[in-house]
């Protein structure tokens, strides 16, 4: 069983980029977290970054035909992305989305997701640790 962690823009970035509001690990902390967490759960990760929508598409649409669910942090483009909203309706496979962030205690700009009414569930605020709660929850209802 493979899911798929689907990170969108700037989150190459982690590490260097707001480190008080995103924290100190970078992004490939996060997949090695990501990996150790499905190894103990029994899946296996495809774990990806891309700064332009388009990628972000493409390749939950190849989720929806080679994954049992997806965790997404689609970055900014989960304000805005009507895109990401239709892909995630595209495909059958439960998308959650995760963000690092308590994206409720932020700006007001941050306060609405595109993509939230699409997806299964959301994670929020806590840390790095919304991946992992979003692999258990995966785990949980593809079970
Ligand atoms: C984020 C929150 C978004 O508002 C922001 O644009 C990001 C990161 C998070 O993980 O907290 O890029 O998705």
């Amino acid at each position: 069983k493979t899911v798929f962690v689907l990170n969108g823009p700037n989150l190459n970035m982690l590490g260097k980029r707001e480190p008080g509001i995103y924290g100190g690990k970078t992004l490939k902390d996060v997949e090695a977290d990501c990996i150790s967490a499905c190894r103990e759960l029994g899946l296996d990760v495809d774990f990806r970054q891309s700064n332009h929508e388009g990628d972000l598409v493409s390749w939950l649409h190849e989720a929806g035909e080679h994954s049992v669910g997806v965790a997404i942090n689609a970055g900014a483009y989960t304000h805005t992305s009507v895109a990401l909203h239709d892909a995630i309706k595209a495909i059958t496979v439960p998308v959650i989305e995760v963000h690092i962030s308590n994206v409720h205690a932020r700006e007001e700009f941050r306060h609405h997701s595109r993509i939230a009414p699409a997806c299964k569930g959301v994670i929020c605020g806590f840390g790095p640790t919304s991946y992992i709660l979003a692999l258990h929850a995966l785990k949980s209802i593809t079970d």
